[in-house]
């Protein structure tokens, strides 16, 4: 086989990458390990900032998210009990963010790329990239019982954290930074209809809790808890009793229903550098990772994968690399400024374990400062609805 554009994996990433790139008229091939079912199935985040919901819809696979998703001007931040509505309108330029769940996005382009006659091969075991640093590299793999090769000109690696592609990268030539939180969240969907219009993080002494919302029928809600919990401890009731403590503030009421799934999950901060080495880019998770209190883990996604569509079209179609040259460095400035973002509002936002005395006192001013200054706020809001691209 051969191909263009050789793209591990099947997440937002890969996805929209080969999306776009089918628009410019490049060939590409997906290399996905899971199941078409697995991948369409797993529950994650669901903000889109602005700029992300606009290249769906202007790229021609916004239509479902337009009529399914919702649009929102602003979210909550909550401190003891106290309510605090940023305001994307006044804020950000009356810039939104659209609530509609990721693996709806995955759905809506695994269904574009295959109705577009786009190829993605799922399950296919045992990818390894191989010559990356040369003009030739290629992808081997096992599909369907038998090894095959995808000879191509360019390797996305589009894999996730977990994935193979990183390592291609020798340890020599790459450096990574990251921290791991000591906490996790318990995340649950839940079949009631959402307590709030709009998405609340809230702060309590108890720890941090986030109500945020799916569907008109279908809440989404997660509680702070220790990373090494496990869900079998936290039988339903012990949610709703932890989620109405933390998220309690006057005059309100949170509806409670029927858990359809909950899972526990670790946060961690990760950046890999450069993010790309000869022939071969990363691009999101597989490059960087984000505690998710800023709701950016997609939207970066996006960002790399639409500055990684562009710098090929010029290669591919007017034989130009310089765009591919300055990939690494144009992707990495957006990531550490999401990364700044999302470690301000974890540490906002969250009880920190053993924390100090003094520590404790600085998140309250913090916390104050946000309830108090408009300057603070905005600063929340343009992050929060996405900086451009550019
Ligand atoms: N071979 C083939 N596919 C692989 C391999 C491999 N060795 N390793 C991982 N994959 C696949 C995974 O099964 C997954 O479908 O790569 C895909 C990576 O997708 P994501 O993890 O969704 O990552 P990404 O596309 O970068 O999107 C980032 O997804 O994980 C969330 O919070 C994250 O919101 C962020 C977004
Ligand atoms: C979600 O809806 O799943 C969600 C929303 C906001 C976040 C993280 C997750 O910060």
């Amino acid at each position: 086989m051969e191909t263009q554009v050789g793209i591990v994996g099947a997440g937002p990433a890969g996805l929209v990458l080969s999306h776009l790139l089918a628009l410019q008229g490049i060939d590409n091939v997906v290399l996905e390990q899971k199941t078409r079912d697995r991948v369409e199935s797993r529950v994650r985040a669901g903000v889109l900032e602005q700029g992300s919901a606009d290249l769906l819809i202007d790229t021609g696979v916004g239509g479902r998210m337009v009529a399914e998703g919702a649009v929102h001007e602003g979210v909550n931040l909550q401190f003891d009990g106290e309510r605090h509505r940023i305001d994307f309108t006044a804020l950000a330029d009356g810039r939104t963010i659209t609530v509609y769940g990721q693996q709806e996005v995955v759905k809506d382009l695994i269904a574009a790329r295959l109705a577009a006659g786009g190829t993605i091969l799922f399950e296919a075991e045992d990818v390894a990239p191989h010559d990356v640093i040369g003009p030739a590299p290629s992808l081997t793999f096992r599909h369907c019982g038998s090894e095959r090769e995808l000879a191509c000109s360019v390797v996305a690696g589009c894999d996730g954290f977990h994935g193979v592609c990183r390592d291609a990268i020798p340890r020599r030539a790459r450096r990574e930074f990251g921290r791991e939180y000591p906490f996790g969240w318990l995340g649950i969907l839940a079949a009631v209809a959402p307590s709030t219009d709009e998405l609340i993080y809230a702060f309590s002494e108890r720890g941090f809790a986030l109500h945020s919302l799916r569907s008109p029928e279908i809440s989404r809600l997660y509680l702070q808890v220790d990373p090494a919990d496990h869900v079998s401890n936290w039988p339903d009731e012990r949610i709703w009793d932890e989620l109405r403590l933390r998220l309690a503030s006057p005059g309100w009421t949170l509806h409670e229903g029927p858990v359809l799934e909950k899972a526990i999950t670790g946060m961690r901060s990760f950046v890999c550098e450069p993010m790309q080495y000869g022939n071969l880019f990363l691009a999101g998770d597989a490059a960087h990772i984000v505690p998710p209190t800023g709701a950016k883990g997609m939207n970066l996604a996006i960002a790399d994968v639409t500055v990684l569509a562009r710098a090929l079209a010029a290669h591919f179609n007017d034989g130009d690399r310089a765009g591919l040259e300055r990939y690494s460095e144009r992707c990495l400035g957006r990531v550490w400024r999401v990364q700044d973002f999302s470690n301000t509002m974890t540490e906002l936002l969250h009880v920190l374990p053993g924390d100090d005395p003094f520590s404790s006192r600085v998140q309250r001013a913090k916390q104050r400062y946000v309830e108090s200054s408009v300057a603070m706020r905005r600063t929340i809001a343009e992050n929060y609805v996405g900086l451009p691209l550019d």
